[in-house]
């Protein structure tokens, strides 16, 4: 399927799901897991800014480190500059924060409010360079919807 119609029914789909709830957590959960059987990558989650740091929310996928500091791996830098970090070969990303030996690839959106960031969703895939604007395009799009 084209990439573009399979962005915009998962949009659909997950604005039909999120909308009738305001619990982030809630929203976070099921975005996670229809991203993750959709776009079926290694990992699928959620960070939320919690005082200083990044804490784990809601992921489909292997266990991951819980804690990231402001700035630090590819996360904390797309809190820190509120901009989608794509990066082709995580093992060339100075800083990259190895949860998972297999991750080669990610992709990590800012999800913003008021100009502040309250939370990042990240993507990580066995292969390298698996992501490009298309994806940042529509991910940007799918988290403004919280
Ligand atoms: N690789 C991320 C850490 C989170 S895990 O990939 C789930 C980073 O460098 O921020």
């Amino acid at each position: 399927m084209n990439r573009d119609i399979k962005y915009l029914e998962l949009y659909n789909q997950i604005k039909a799901v999120i909308d009738p709830e305001a619990d982030d957590i809630a929203n976070m959960a099921n975005i996670a897991q229809l991203l993750s059987q959709t776009l079926d990558h290694h990992w699928t989650g959620f960070y939320r800014v919690v005082k200083k740091e990044l804490v784990l929310g809601p992921f489909v996928g292997p266990v991951a480190c819980t804690r990231i500091p402001f700035g630090k791996g590819v996360c904390g830098v797309a809190w820190e500059t509120k901009h989608t970090q794509i990066v082709a070969n995580v093992h060339k990303f100075h800083g990259h924060i190895a949860c998972s030996p297999h991750s080669q690839s990610e992709i990590v959106v800012p999800c913003m409010r008021q100009g502040k960031v309250f939370a990042v969703l990240d993507i990580d895939s066995d292969a390298l360079d698996t992501f490009d604007d298309l994806d940042a395009r529509y991910l940007e799009d799918i988290v403004a919807l919280l």
